[in-house]
Protein backbone atom coordinates (compact mmCIF):
# COMPACT_ATOMS: atom_id res chain seq x y z
CA UNK A 1 0.00 0.00 0.00
CA UNK A 2 0.99 3.51 -0.97
CA UNK A 3 1.32 5.59 2.17
CA UNK A 4 1.63 9.21 2.22
CA UNK A 5 3.25 10.67 5.41
CA UNK A 6 3.58 14.27 7.41
CA UNK A 7 5.51 15.92 10.09
CA UNK A 8 5.41 19.14 11.14
CA UNK A 9 5.90 18.93 14.48
CA UNK A 10 8.54 21.22 15.47
CA UNK A 11 10.87 23.14 13.13
CA UNK A 12 11.37 20.58 10.05
CA UNK A 13 8.16 20.39 7.21
CA UNK A 14 8.35 16.40 5.75
CA UNK A 15 6.47 15.08 3.67
CA UNK A 16 7.30 11.42 2.11
CA UNK A 17 5.60 8.39 -0.26
CA UNK A 18 6.05 4.62 1.23
CA UNK A 19 4.95 1.28 -0.13
CA UNK A 20 4.67 -0.48 2.21
CA UNK A 21 4.16 -4.44 2.11
CA UNK A 22 4.35 -7.33 4.19
CA UNK A 23 3.04 -8.11 7.45
CA UNK A 24 3.69 -7.20 11.32
CA UNK A 25 6.43 -10.32 11.04
CA UNK A 26 8.04 -8.71 8.63
CA UNK A 27 6.82 -5.15 7.42
CA UNK A 28 8.58 -3.70 4.20
CA UNK A 29 9.04 -0.37 2.70
CA UNK A 30 10.99 1.06 -0.35
CA UNK A 31 10.80 5.13 -0.57
CA UNK A 32 9.20 6.26 -3.01
CA UNK A 33 9.60 10.17 -2.37
CA UNK A 34 11.15 12.01 -0.07
CA UNK A 35 10.99 15.93 0.83
CA UNK A 36 11.89 17.73 3.47
CA UNK A 37 12.64 21.64 4.60
CA UNK A 38 14.41 22.73 7.28
CA UNK A 39 13.55 25.70 9.06
CA UNK A 40 16.55 26.18 11.15
CA UNK A 41 18.27 29.22 9.55
CA UNK A 42 14.49 31.33 10.25
CA UNK A 43 14.29 30.18 13.81
CA UNK A 44 18.43 30.77 14.11
CA UNK A 45 18.32 34.28 15.48
CA UNK A 46 15.57 33.59 18.06
CA UNK A 47 18.48 30.74 19.64
CA UNK A 48 14.98 28.10 19.27
CA UNK A 49 12.31 27.85 17.63
CA UNK A 50 9.76 30.29 17.13
CA UNK A 51 6.05 28.47 17.45
CA UNK A 52 4.18 31.29 15.25
CA UNK A 53 7.10 31.63 12.55
CA UNK A 54 7.41 27.22 12.42
CA UNK A 55 3.58 27.38 11.36
CA UNK A 56 3.65 30.28 8.82
CA UNK A 57 6.32 28.42 7.26
CA UNK A 58 4.87 24.92 7.49
CA UNK A 59 1.80 26.35 5.81
CA UNK A 60 3.79 28.00 3.33
CA UNK A 61 5.97 24.65 2.90
CA UNK A 62 3.15 21.93 3.05
CA UNK A 63 1.70 22.51 -0.66
CA UNK A 64 4.79 22.69 -2.43
CA UNK A 65 6.51 19.24 -0.53
CA UNK A 66 3.66 17.45 -1.88
CA UNK A 67 4.10 18.78 -5.17
CA UNK A 68 7.56 17.84 -5.23
CA UNK A 69 6.49 14.05 -4.00
CA UNK A 70 3.61 13.63 -6.24
CA UNK A 71 5.67 14.53 -8.95
CA UNK A 72 8.57 12.59 -7.73
CA UNK A 73 6.48 9.38 -7.29
CA UNK A 74 4.97 9.73 -10.18
CA UNK A 75 2.55 7.96 -8.17
CA UNK A 76 -1.42 8.71 -8.83
CA UNK A 77 -3.49 6.48 -5.98
CA UNK A 78 -2.41 6.72 -2.58
CA UNK A 79 -3.91 4.61 -0.21
CA UNK A 80 -3.34 5.74 3.76
CA UNK A 81 -2.28 9.47 5.14
CA UNK A 82 -0.24 9.35 8.14
CA UNK A 83 0.06 12.11 9.81
CA UNK A 84 2.34 13.56 13.26
CA UNK A 85 -0.28 14.27 15.90
CA UNK A 86 2.37 15.15 19.09
CA UNK A 87 3.92 15.42 20.96
CA UNK A 88 5.83 18.74 19.93
CA UNK A 89 4.19 22.30 19.28
CA UNK A 90 0.63 22.56 18.91
CA UNK A 91 0.30 25.19 16.49
CA UNK A 92 2.78 23.53 13.99
CA UNK A 93 1.24 20.07 15.06
CA UNK A 94 -2.00 21.40 13.84
CA UNK A 95 -0.54 22.58 10.58
CA UNK A 96 -0.01 18.90 9.37
CA UNK A 97 -3.22 17.73 11.14
CA UNK A 98 -5.42 20.34 8.97
CA UNK A 99 -3.45 19.62 5.56
CA UNK A 100 -3.99 15.68 6.16
CA UNK A 101 -7.08 15.71 6.97
CA UNK A 102 -8.30 18.05 3.86
CA UNK A 103 -6.09 15.63 1.41
CA UNK A 104 -8.06 12.90 3.13
CA UNK A 105 -11.27 14.35 2.01
CA UNK A 106 -10.54 15.05 -1.15
CA UNK A 107 -8.68 11.80 -2.43
CA UNK A 108 -11.28 9.73 -0.17
CA UNK A 109 -8.77 7.82 1.90
CA UNK A 110 -8.15 6.69 5.41
CA UNK A 111 -6.20 9.05 7.63
CA UNK A 112 -4.17 7.84 10.90
CA UNK A 113 -2.49 9.62 13.77
CA UNK A 114 1.07 8.92 14.77
CA UNK A 115 3.31 9.48 17.60
CA UNK A 116 6.30 11.52 17.06
CA UNK A 117 8.42 9.16 19.74
CA UNK A 118 6.70 6.14 18.11
CA UNK A 119 8.64 7.50 14.84
CA UNK A 120 11.77 8.31 16.42
CA UNK A 121 11.96 4.71 17.85
CA UNK A 122 11.16 2.70 14.92
CA UNK A 123 13.84 4.92 12.83
CA UNK A 124 16.36 2.93 13.57
CA UNK A 125 15.26 0.33 11.18
CA UNK A 126 14.42 3.09 8.31
CA UNK A 127 16.62 4.44 5.16
CA UNK A 128 16.55 7.65 3.74
CA UNK A 129 16.56 5.92 0.15
CA UNK A 130 15.80 2.78 -1.51
CA UNK A 131 14.53 -0.10 0.12
CA UNK A 132 14.27 -1.39 3.35
CA UNK A 133 12.70 -4.30 6.25
CA UNK A 134 11.97 -4.13 9.88
CA UNK A 135 14.15 -7.19 11.10
CA UNK A 136 12.36 -9.72 14.26
CA UNK A 137 14.09 -7.87 17.43
CA UNK A 138 14.87 -9.46 21.04
CA UNK A 139 12.10 -7.90 22.90
CA UNK A 140 12.09 -6.20 25.34
CA UNK A 141 14.31 -3.59 23.63
CA UNK A 142 15.13 -0.05 25.33
CA UNK A 143 15.05 2.86 23.55
CA UNK A 144 17.11 5.45 24.81
CA UNK A 145 15.02 8.48 23.37
CA UNK A 146 16.67 11.95 23.32
CA UNK A 147 15.71 15.06 21.26
CA UNK A 148 14.81 18.63 21.62
CA UNK A 149 12.22 18.52 23.32
CA UNK A 150 12.28 14.85 25.22
CA UNK A 151 14.87 12.76 26.96
CA UNK A 152 13.33 9.09 28.17
CA UNK A 153 14.09 5.40 28.71
CA UNK A 154 11.57 3.41 26.96
CA UNK A 155 10.63 -0.04 27.56
CA UNK A 156 9.71 -1.20 24.19
CA UNK A 157 7.60 -4.65 25.03
CA UNK A 158 6.35 -4.97 21.28
CA UNK A 159 5.26 -2.87 18.67
CA UNK A 160 2.91 -0.39 19.93
CA UNK A 161 3.05 -1.21 23.42
CA UNK A 162 5.61 1.06 25.77
CA UNK A 163 6.36 2.21 28.79
CA UNK A 164 8.55 5.31 29.22
CA UNK A 165 10.45 3.85 33.07
CA UNK A 166 12.27 7.25 33.01
CA UNK A 167 12.47 10.83 31.83
CA UNK A 168 13.66 14.26 32.31
CA UNK A 169 12.56 16.28 35.40
CA UNK A 170 13.14 19.60 33.60
CA UNK A 171 15.00 20.33 30.28
CA UNK A 172 15.73 17.29 27.48
CA UNK A 173 18.90 17.01 26.47
CA UNK A 174 19.18 18.69 23.21
CA UNK A 175 17.38 21.78 24.98
CA UNK A 176 20.26 22.06 27.39
CA UNK A 177 22.70 21.73 24.11
CA UNK A 178 20.87 24.58 22.40
CA UNK A 179 20.80 26.40 25.90
CA UNK A 180 24.64 25.70 26.40
CA UNK A 181 25.70 26.66 22.81
CA UNK A 182 23.55 29.88 23.00
CA UNK A 183 25.92 30.64 26.35
CA UNK A 184 28.72 29.93 24.65
CA UNK A 185 27.76 32.14 21.18
CA UNK A 186 27.34 29.42 19.17
CA UNK A 187 24.47 28.93 16.61
CA UNK A 188 21.03 27.51 16.78
CA UNK A 189 20.73 24.19 17.22
CA UNK A 190 23.69 24.05 19.42
CA UNK A 191 24.33 20.28 19.88
CA UNK A 192 26.28 20.16 16.45
CA UNK A 193 28.15 23.24 17.30
CA UNK A 194 29.13 22.02 20.98
CA UNK A 195 30.03 18.55 19.49
CA UNK A 196 32.34 19.95 17.41
CA UNK A 197 34.27 21.96 19.78
CA UNK A 198 34.14 19.17 22.35
CA UNK A 199 35.61 17.16 19.41
CA UNK A 200 38.43 19.36 19.26
CA UNK A 201 39.23 19.52 22.56
CA UNK A 202 39.50 15.87 22.72
CA UNK A 203 41.91 15.70 20.39
CA UNK A 204 44.42 18.16 22.68
CA UNK A 205 45.38 17.86 26.10
CA UNK A 206 42.56 17.35 28.08
CA UNK A 207 42.02 20.30 30.38
CA UNK A 208 41.18 20.48 34.04
CA UNK A 209 40.85 24.25 34.36
CA UNK A 210 39.84 27.25 32.22
CA UNK A 211 41.03 30.70 32.46
CA UNK A 212 42.05 29.74 36.20
CA UNK A 213 38.87 28.33 37.38
CA UNK A 214 38.14 25.04 37.60
CA UNK A 215 36.18 23.06 35.04
CA UNK A 216 34.38 20.35 36.51
CA UNK A 217 30.45 20.33 36.10
CA UNK A 218 27.78 18.74 37.82
CA UNK A 219 26.28 15.08 36.83
CA UNK A 220 22.70 15.48 38.15
CA UNK A 221 20.53 12.93 39.51
CA UNK A 222 23.75 10.36 38.70
CA UNK A 223 23.41 8.26 41.16
CA UNK A 224 19.63 8.93 41.85
CA UNK A 225 17.55 5.61 42.30
CA UNK A 226 15.29 5.83 39.68
CA UNK A 227 15.92 6.35 35.44
CA UNK A 228 14.98 9.65 35.71
CA UNK A 229 17.27 12.32 34.69
CA UNK A 230 17.82 16.49 34.83
CA UNK A 231 19.62 18.86 32.98
CA UNK A 232 19.12 22.06 34.20
CA UNK A 233 20.99 22.58 37.17
CA UNK A 234 24.06 21.48 34.56
CA UNK A 235 22.72 24.37 31.85
CA UNK A 236 22.80 27.02 35.20
CA UNK A 237 26.36 25.51 36.15
CA UNK A 238 27.66 26.25 33.04
CA UNK A 239 26.37 30.02 33.57
CA UNK A 240 27.57 30.86 36.69
CA UNK A 241 31.25 28.99 35.36
CA UNK A 242 31.00 31.84 32.50
CA UNK A 243 30.16 34.74 34.63
CA UNK A 244 33.03 33.86 37.28
CA UNK A 245 35.38 33.88 33.94
CA UNK A 246 34.02 36.76 31.95
CA UNK A 247 35.30 36.95 28.82
CA UNK A 248 35.83 33.58 27.66
CA UNK A 249 38.93 32.70 24.84
CA UNK A 250 38.65 30.06 22.19
CA UNK A 251 40.40 27.28 24.26
CA UNK A 252 37.87 27.83 26.99
CA UNK A 253 34.69 27.27 25.35
CA UNK A 254 36.20 24.33 23.54
CA UNK A 255 36.89 22.95 27.13
CA UNK A 256 33.10 24.19 28.56
CA UNK A 257 31.82 22.06 25.64
CA UNK A 258 33.84 18.87 26.34
CA UNK A 259 32.87 19.01 30.31
CA UNK A 260 29.65 19.69 29.06
CA UNK A 261 28.83 16.81 26.55
CA UNK A 262 30.78 14.20 28.62
CA UNK A 263 28.48 15.33 31.76
CA UNK A 264 25.31 14.81 29.37
CA UNK A 265 26.84 11.48 28.11
CA UNK A 266 28.05 10.18 31.16
CA UNK A 267 24.10 10.31 32.86
CA UNK A 268 23.14 9.30 29.91
CA UNK A 269 24.77 5.88 29.96
CA UNK A 270 24.76 5.39 33.71
CA UNK A 271 21.01 5.36 33.49
CA UNK A 272 20.92 3.01 30.33
CA UNK A 273 22.96 0.73 32.11
CA UNK A 274 21.08 0.48 34.89
CA UNK A 275 18.16 -0.29 32.70
CA UNK A 276 19.82 -2.59 30.45
CA UNK A 277 20.53 -4.60 33.85
CA UNK A 278 17.66 -4.47 35.12
CA UNK A 279 15.49 -5.37 32.94
CA UNK A 280 17.83 -7.99 30.85
CA UNK A 281 17.65 -5.82 28.04
CA UNK A 282 19.39 -7.68 24.56
CA UNK A 283 18.57 -4.20 22.51
CA UNK A 284 19.26 -0.89 22.42
CA UNK A 285 17.67 1.72 20.46
CA UNK A 286 19.17 5.08 20.62
CA UNK A 287 17.09 7.81 18.31
CA UNK A 288 15.86 11.47 18.74
CA UNK A 289 18.13 14.22 17.29
CA UNK A 290 20.80 13.76 19.79
CA UNK A 291 21.64 10.76 18.85
CA UNK A 292 23.51 12.10 16.13
CA UNK A 293 26.33 13.01 18.48
CA UNK A 294 28.94 11.36 17.61
CA UNK A 295 30.46 11.41 21.11
CA UNK A 296 27.39 9.36 22.67
CA UNK A 297 27.50 7.27 19.88
CA UNK A 298 31.18 5.97 20.67
CA UNK A 299 30.50 6.02 24.57
CA UNK A 300 27.38 3.97 23.86
CA UNK A 301 29.39 1.48 21.75
CA UNK A 302 32.25 0.91 24.27
CA UNK A 303 30.05 0.58 26.91
CA UNK A 304 27.62 -1.78 25.63
CA UNK A 305 29.35 -4.15 24.03
CA UNK A 306 27.31 -7.25 24.61
CA UNK A 307 24.04 -6.50 23.11
CA UNK A 308 22.55 -5.08 19.91
CA UNK A 309 22.54 -1.43 19.62
CA UNK A 310 20.86 0.35 16.88
CA UNK A 311 21.26 3.95 15.89
CA UNK A 312 19.13 5.99 12.99
CA UNK A 313 21.01 6.59 9.81
CA UNK A 314 22.38 10.03 10.54
CA UNK A 315 19.69 11.46 8.04
CA UNK A 316 17.28 9.92 9.97
CA UNK A 317 18.24 11.01 13.51
CA UNK A 318 16.09 14.44 13.47
CA UNK A 319 13.16 14.89 12.88
CA UNK A 320 11.39 13.48 9.35
CA UNK A 321 8.27 12.00 7.67
CA UNK A 322 9.55 8.88 6.81
CA UNK A 323 9.78 7.26 10.19
CA UNK A 324 6.04 8.99 10.66
CA UNK A 325 4.73 6.72 7.76
CA UNK A 326 6.31 3.68 8.64
CA UNK A 327 4.65 4.09 12.17
CA UNK A 328 1.47 4.54 10.27
CA UNK A 329 1.83 1.39 8.67
CA UNK A 330 2.66 -0.58 11.79
CA UNK A 331 -0.35 1.07 13.39
CA UNK A 332 -2.24 0.36 10.31
CA UNK A 333 -1.97 -3.12 10.25
CA UNK A 334 -2.10 -3.33 14.33
CA UNK A 335 -5.68 -2.05 14.46
CA UNK A 336 -6.77 -4.58 11.13
CA UNK A 337 -7.41 -1.54 9.00
CA UNK A 338 -9.22 0.39 11.78
CA UNK A 339 -8.44 4.39 11.67
CA UNK A 340 -9.82 7.17 14.17
CA UNK A 341 -12.76 9.50 12.71
CA UNK A 342 -10.72 12.43 10.91
CA UNK A 343 -12.55 14.66 13.40
CA UNK A 344 -11.28 12.84 16.62
CA UNK A 345 -7.99 13.96 15.38
CA UNK A 346 -6.37 16.59 17.11
CA UNK A 347 -3.19 18.12 18.05
CA UNK A 348 -1.32 16.57 21.64
CA UNK A 349 1.44 18.95 22.41
CA UNK A 350 1.99 16.69 25.49
CA UNK A 351 1.25 13.01 23.69
CA UNK A 352 2.59 10.65 25.87
CA UNK A 353 3.05 7.07 25.11
O1 LIG B 1 14.60 15.00 17.24
P1 LIG B 1 14.90 16.39 16.87
O2 LIG B 1 15.26 16.70 15.45
O3 LIG B 1 13.69 17.32 17.19
C1 LIG B 1 12.85 17.12 18.28
O4 LIG B 1 11.95 16.26 18.18
O5 LIG B 1 13.15 17.80 19.30
O6 LIG B 1 16.05 16.90 17.85
C2 LIG B 1 16.62 18.18 17.78
C3 LIG B 1 17.68 18.33 18.86
C4 LIG B 1 18.23 19.75 18.99
O7 LIG B 1 18.19 20.13 20.34
C5 LIG B 1 19.68 19.61 18.50
O8 LIG B 1 20.58 20.52 19.11
C6 LIG B 1 19.99 18.19 18.87
O9 LIG B 1 18.80 17.48 18.58
N1 LIG B 1 21.12 17.65 18.08
C7 LIG B 1 22.29 17.29 18.64
C8 LIG B 1 23.13 16.89 17.56
N2 LIG B 1 22.43 17.02 16.39
C9 LIG B 1 21.19 17.48 16.75
N3 LIG B 1 22.70 17.28 19.92
C10 LIG B 1 23.96 16.87 20.16
N4 LIG B 1 24.83 16.50 19.20
C11 LIG B 1 24.47 16.49 17.90
N5 LIG B 1 25.34 16.11 16.96
ZN1 LIG C 1 11.87 14.66 17.09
Amino acid sequence: MKILSIETSCDETGISILDCKGGLKKPSFEILANSISSQVKIHAPYGGVFPALAKREHIKNLPILLEKVLAKSKIKKINLIAVTSGPGLEPALWTGIVFAKELALKWNVPLIPVNHMEGHIISVFGKNKGEFSIPKISLPALSLLVSGGHTELVLVNNWGKYKVIGETLDDAAGEAFDKVARMLGLPYPGGPEISKLAEKARQGMPLATCQGHPLALPRPMKYSKDFDFSFSGLKTAVLYLIKKIGLLDEKTKMAIAMEFENAVVETLIHKTKKAIEKYGIQTLIVAGGVSANKYLRTEVKRNFKNIKILFPEQKLSTDNSIMIGMVGYMKYLKNKGKVPRPSSIKAEGNLHF
